[in-house]
C-alpha cells in the first residue's frame, strides 16, 4: 500500500540542518573529533536540589495518576509568585497561569486554538522554526518579519503591509532572541502592544531565554508593558533557567482567554505534565534566585573565550547580553551553508547555518556555548587554523 502524507506534513519545510547532519555523521565515521557548537542545550546538571525533590516525589502515589492538563494549583502559585518576585507583575494562578510539556509544547499548539485556515501569522526571521511550523499546522500562513543587524534584531512592525496585519491572528516574538541573542527593552514591547491592539492580534512572546542574561542585565517580561495583559500570552520554560531540557517543564502566563484557549486544545490532546516533575518545578520556582549566579558566570567565561577567539580571526558578531548562543555574520563569499561546511571540514567544528531559522539568516552562523571552556578553547585554536 502506498501511505499518503497529509498535505499539511508536505508543507513543512525541508529541514536545513539535514545536510550538516549527514555531513557531521560522515566526519564522525571518518574518526574526527567534533567539537559540536550547533545545537543549544545546557550540558550542566540540574542542581541537585531539584534532583531530590523530584525522587522523592516520585515515590508518593498520589502523583501516579494522571495529571490535570492545566497543572497542579500549587506549581502555578508557586509560578505567579515567582513572576511577582522577578517581574513585578501580579497573574491570577487560577485563570493566568497554565503548565506545559517544556515551553515548545505550548508554542506548536497555540496557533490550533486561535488561528483558522488563511489566517496570517507574523513570524521573525530568522526564528524558533516552532512558530512558522505550528503556524502551518493549524492551516495559517506564515508572513515572515525579518530581524536585521541594522534594526537590532527587531521586527521593524511599520513594514508589515496594512491588509496583513488586518487579517493577522498572532504576532509571534522572542527576546531574550534565539538565534541573535538580541534583546529587547520595554519600550519594543510598549510599540507592539499599540500595534497589536490596533489590529486586534495576539501577541506570544516567547521568554524561554529570560534567565540567561549577562553582566548584571536582566530582561524585561512582555507583560510589563502596559495593556499586555489585554492581548498577550508569555512562554516560559524551566529548561534553560534550571538546566532542565530533558524534564519537560514550562508554563504560560497572560490573558485569561488565551490562556484558557491553549488550555482547552491541551485539554483534549494531552495529559497534563508529571506531577512529581512538577513538585520539582516549585522547589526550582521557590528556592532559587534567578538568574543563577554560578551558571551565568559560566556562560559569561565562555561567552568571553569565544568572542575573543572569533574576534581575533578576524569575525563580526555583537557580544550577546543574554542567550548562550553567538551569531556571527560570516565573511564575504561564503553562504551560511558553505561556511558551516567549511568550519566541519576543515575545522571539525559544528555550527548551526543561519538559513536553517529563516531566509532572513543567511549571512550568519549561529555557535551554542553550551560545552567546556577546554573544548572551546580548542575550538578557537582550530578555527586559527582555517582559512577563509
Ligand atoms: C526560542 C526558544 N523557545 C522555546 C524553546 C523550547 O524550550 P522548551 O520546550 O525546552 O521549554 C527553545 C528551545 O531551544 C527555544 O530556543
Amino acid at each position: 500500500m502506498q501511505i499518503e502524507k497529509a498535505k499539511r506534513i508536505d508543507q513543512i519545510p525541508p529541514y536545513l540542518f539535514a545536510e550538516i547532519d549527514r555531513k557531521k555523521e560522515e566526519m564522525r565515521r571518518k574518526g574526527m573529533d567534533l567539537i559540536d557548537l550547533g545545537i543549544g542545550d545546557p550540558d550542566l546538571p540540574t542542581p541537585g536540589l531539584i534532583v531530590e525533590r523530584l525522587k522523592k516525589a516520585a515515590e508518593n502515589p498520589r502523583h501516579h495518576r494522571y495529571p490535570s492538563y492545566e497543572g497542579m494549583i500549587e506549581f502555578r502559585t508557586a509560578v505567579a509568585q515567582w513572576y511577582e518576585r522577578r517581574f513585578h507583575v501580579k497573574l491570577d494562578p487560577g485563570a493566568e497561569v497554565l503548565s506545559l510539556i517544556g515551553s515548545k509544547e505550548g508554542i506548536a499548539h497555540i496557533p490550533l486554538a486561535f488561528v483558522n485556515p488563511g489566517d496570517y501569522v507574523l513570524v521573525p526571521s530568522p526564528g524558533y522554526p516552532v512558530y512558522r511550523v505550528s503556524t502551518i499546522l493549524a492551516g495559517g500562513v506564515p508572513f515572515f518579519l525579518p530581524l536585521r543587524r541594522e534594526n537590532r534584531f527587531l521586527p521593524n512592525l511599520s513594514e508589515i503591509p496594512k491588509e496583513v496585519a488586518e487579517k493577522s491572528k498572532i504576532l509571534f516574538i522572542n527576546y531574550p532572541n534565539n538565534p541573535t541573542s538580541a534583546v529587547a527593552e520595554k519600550s519594543f514591547f510598549d510599540e507592539v502592544v499599540t500595534f497589536a491592539r490596533r489590529y486586534r492580534i495576539i501577541v506570544c512572546h516567547d521568554a524561554a531565554y529570560s534567565e540567561v542574561a549577562f553582566d548584571g542585565y536582566r530582561p524585561h517580561s512582555f507583560l510589563e508593558a502596559e495593556g499586555a495583559k489585554e492581548l498577550g500570552i508569555e512562554f516560559h520554560s524551566l529548561s534553560k533557567t534550571f538546566n532542565m531540557t530533558g524534564w519537560r517543564i514550562g508554563f504560560a502566563v497572560g490573558n485569561s482567554e488565551i490562556v484558557a484557549g491553549l488550555g482547552r486544545v491541551k485539554n483534549n490532546v494531552d495529559s497534563g505534565l508529571f506531577q512529581a516533575i512538577q513538585e520539582a518545578g516549585i522547589e526550582a520556582l521557590n528556592h532559587f534566585d534567578t538568574p543563577l549566579p554560578d551558571l551565568i558566570q559560566t556562560y559569561e567565561r565562555r561567552r568571553d573565550i569565544l568572542m575573543k577567539g572569533l574576534q581575533e580571526v578576524g569575525l563580526e558578531v555583537d557580544k550577546p547580553k543574554a542567550t548562550f548562543y553567538l551569531w556571527i555574520q560570516i565573511p564575504r563569499g561564503f553562504t551560511s551553508a558553505q561556511f558551516t561546511t567549511l568550519l566541519l571540514e576543515q575545522g571539525g567544528i559544528v555550527a548551526a547555518p543561519g538559513n536553517g531559522f529563516g531566509e532572513s539568516g543567511e549571512g550568519y552562523v549561529r555557535m551554542a556555548i553550551t560545552i567546556n571552556e577546554t573544548r572551546l578553547k580548542e575550538a578557537v585554536e582550530r578555527l586559527k587554523r582555517i582559512n577563509f
